[in-house]
């Protein structure tokens, strides 16, 4: 059986995540450093796991970029600290079937991600 992904369980998952991130001794600072305007960023996440998860297409932007400018907090620490808050955010808000399907999404984003910003920083 499919999981069904609703466009509802990515408005309370995104917005719930990042306050968990702010809130969160290492990455909150990072985040709150970086970030002026959130609600722009909620919105932009949003739209982000929308074309990821409901392939809707909204999302625009390049996540790579966007962490090449800011590579050194891209650490393989603070990644699995990420993915540790994502996990546990969507597990309290999600069905278990689409808490996995966006827990899974996220690992292999992250691991692009960190593979991405590694080849930039070297060159
Ligand atoms: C944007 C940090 C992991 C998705 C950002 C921004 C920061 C950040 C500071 C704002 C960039 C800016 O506007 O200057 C981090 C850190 C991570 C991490 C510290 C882990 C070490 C992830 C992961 C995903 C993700 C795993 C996806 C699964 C995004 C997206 C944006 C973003 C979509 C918006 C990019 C844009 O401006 O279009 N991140 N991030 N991030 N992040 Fe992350």
């Amino acid at each position: 059986m499919t999981t069904e992904i609703k466009e509802e369980d990515i408005a309370r998952l995104v917005p719930a995540f990042y306050e968990r991130v702010r809130q969160d001794r290492v990455l909150g600072p990072i985040f709150n450093g970086a970030i002026d305007d959130w609600h722009h960023h909620l919105g932009k996440l949003q739209d982000f796991w929308s074309s990821v998860m409901l392939t809707t297409g909204r999302y625009k932007g390049q996540p790579m970029v966007a962490h090449v400018r800011h590579a050194k907090h891209m650490t393989a620490d603070n990644f699995a600290r990420w993915l540790a808050l994502w996990r546990e955010v969507s597990g309290e808000l999600l069905s278990p079937a689409a808490a996995t399907a966006f827990q899974q999404k996220a690992d292999r984003i992250a691991e692009s991600l960190q593979l991405g910003v590694q080849f930039y920083r070297e060159r």
